[in-house]
């Protein structure tokens, strides 16, 4: 949450940081501001997106080769022109960006207050560089001196670049918590949350860990230290990403991209790591650790939102195949409940960004317990990834829209693929299903083509539904998940509310919402339970509810029923989810697009959630 940029080279630093600021766009856009240093430090900032800022900079100086911009998602104080990022310090020398929150911003603002300080803002930001800046002068030293001191005193979360108006070539940087990349170019570097705004520029960046400061002078190397001032040798990575990644290519929406990226992506997913023709799996990250899986007693999962429903259908998967006691967790509820965790546990973190405040936090305390700590991330190099002891990427490749599409189907991929190399280790499974799920995972890039193909179908249902003012998504076994993960789709884009349920438990409770206002969205594709959830057709048919069910090709009982359905290729039901959730995914972005909704960067939402 809350992007940060800065640059400091021989170039001017503001168009680099309003398009850095637009790549970082995703993390938060409830105001956005700039800071350039040109012998005067000018701030411009403003309430709303970064094209509301640059129509606010226009036709003023924008000079200056040292700069750092900031995109907001309010924590502290509502999101308007004041409260937004760059803060001045009281005497307007220094100038901080910031994500994260100082817990203890109280009582050092009280301090501060005392001690002669005012304040202009409502936010934690304001705090920590006033009380920079007391340190600074009661302390006499310098800005390097300062940061670190006050970072010392600090409680919470922070990824801070901090400048002055008397160091006109230095830019400060320290983190904890919240990411911080530094980019290094030719004679320039680079700062930001992530490395989206860095790429086109240079591909050798040093992520910043821990309680880490760099202190970044024009014209000389990095010098980084730990804020107990020890030194610390820069780790210089080059970047796997490339641009044409980050851009819309044709596509109205980044989401609407991402769905129709989704054969690729699960196919980059699998890519070298299995071969259906030899029947081999190969899953580098985890190796070592197969012997590990073969002993646990059990798994637990942790994750939020889309990636905690990635984890129900991991539960399905690996008690059924692989035959070990599986537990899936909420991990803001984890992290503070006390669990009972063992040595033998393994905790299984899932993640896009990788930088999930809550699941790290979570896979942080089941480490400390002693269990075995998996990551499955998207983002390389992402703080969840470097914190678990081993783990998998999913390789969809970056995800700009803020409502997770491709990287649920890529966790799904790479989630059934680890059940199934766990069974096969564990003796679990029989060699012919073994080796006909490793056929079916092949061909499911090719079928997520085919459902894709009924776009326009899905446009026209999408047409009918768009005024319904609640929706009901149902699913049984393996498809539960995937109701849930529709009704999330559809609730987070379109502002419409909608709710996911297991199919069997409507008669226990929603079936009162049923009537013929409400649109009940049915995955019905599971061989297992076909007849059962047929019934729960008839129930909600019986009461004039409106029926689009997800049916396997060749379906004729339930089309003879359904008021529209949509067809999925035949495959295993254990892979029934990735393709019964794109036409979910598509029926959201439709409806969101005909109510005029933001589909990219849905209100009060942001991507990257780095504050629990
Ligand atoms: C929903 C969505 C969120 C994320 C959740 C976890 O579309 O994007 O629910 O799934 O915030 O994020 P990651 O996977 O980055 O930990």
């Amino acid at each position: 949450m809350c992007g940060i940029v800065a640059y400091i080279g021989e170039k001017q630093a503001y168009p680099i940081l309003i398009k850095g600021l637009q790549r970082l766009e995703y993390r938060g856009y409830d105001s956005a501001g700039v800071a350039l240093l040109n012998g005067q430090l000018n701030i411009y900032k403003c309430k709303g997106k970064v094209s509301d800022l640059k129509a606010h900079v226009n036709g003023t100086v924008k000079e200056g080769t040292l700069g750092m911009g900031h995109t907001r998602w309010a924590t502290h104080g509502a999101p308007n022109d004041i409260n937004a990022h760059p803060h001045l310090s009281e005497s307007k020398n220094l100038a901080i960006i910031h994500n994260g929150i100082i817990e203890n911003y109280a009582s050092l603002k009280e301090a501060l207050i005392q001690r002669g300080f005012s304040f202009k803002t409502e936010t934690d930001t304001e705090v920590l560089i006033n009380l920079i800046e007391d340190i600074k002068q009661k302390e006499q030293v310098d800005l390097e001196h300062a940061v670190r001191i006050a970072l010392n005193q600090v409680v919470g979360a922070y990824a801070i670049v901090v400048m002055s108006k008397d160091n006109p070539d230095t830019l400060i940087a320290a983190k904890k918590s919240s990411p911080l990349v530094i980019g290094i170019g030719q004679d320039e570097y680079f700062l930001a949350s992530d490395a989206t705004p860095i790429i086109e520029y240079t591909k050798n960046v040093v992520y910043l860990e821990d309680e880490e400061m760099a202190i970044i002078t024009r014209g000389e190397d990095i010098v980084m230290k730990t804020i107990q001032n020890q030194p610390v040798t820069p780790y210089i990575e080059e970047l796997q990403m490339n641009l044409e990644a980050l851009e819309k290519g044709g596509y109205d929406h980044f989401m609407l991209k991402e769905i129709f990226e989704q054969p690729q992506s699960i196919y980059d997913s699998l890519r070298g790591r299995m071969s259906s023709k030899e029947g081999t799996i190969l899953l580098g990250g985890i190796k070592d650790y197969v012997q590990k899986f073969v002993a646990a007693k059990r798994i637990i999962f942790i994750a939020c939102g889309t990636s905690w429903h990635s984890g129900l259908v991991a539960e399905y998967l690996f008690e059924d195949l692989a035959r070990i006691p599986v537990e899936v967790e909420y991990a803001s509820e984890f992290r503070y409940r006390n669990p009972v965790l063992y040595e033998d546990d393994i905790v299984i973190a899932i993640s896009q960004s990788g930088e999930t405040a809550d699941t790290l936090a979570a896979l942080e305390l089941a480490k400390s317990k002693g269990a075995t700590v998996i990551g499955i991330c998207n983002v390389v190099g992402s703080t969840i990834a470097r914190k678990t002891d081993a783990g998998c990427y999913t390789h969809a490749g970056p995800e700009i829209g803020v409502a997770s599409t491709k990287a649920f189907t890529a966790q799904l991929a790479v989630l059934s693929l680890m059940a199934l190399h766990i069974a096969q280790a564990r003796g679990s499974i029989t060699e012919s299903r073994y080796r006909g799920f490793l056929t079916a995972l092949a061909q499911i890039p090719k079928k997520v083509e085919e459902v894709l193909q009924q776009n326009d179908a899905i446009k026209a249902i999408a047409e009918k539904y768009k005024d319904a003012k609640n929706c009901l998504y149902l699913g049984r076994g393996y498809n539960f998940p995937v109701a849930l993960e529709g009704a999330l789709k559809f609730k987070e884009i379109t502002y419409v509310h909608a709710e996911g349920y297991p199919a069997a438990e409507m008669k226990h409770g929603p079936i009162a919402l049923i009537d013929e206002q409400m649109p009940v969205v049915v995955i019905a594709t599971n061989e297992s339970a076909y007849e059962k959830i047929v019934s729960n057709i008839q129930e909600v048919k019986a009461r004039k509810g409106n029926i689009i069910a997800i049916v396997t090709e060749g379906d004729t009982q339930i089309k003879a029923i359904a008021d529209f359905t949509i067809e999925i290729p035949h495959t295993i039901e254990e892979l029934t989810p990735i393709l019964s959730v794109v036409p979910l995914q598509l029926l959201a972005y439709h409806v969101a697009v005909m109510l005029g909704c933001h589909v990219d960067q849905p209100r009060n939402l942001a991507k990257s959630v780095t504050v629990e």
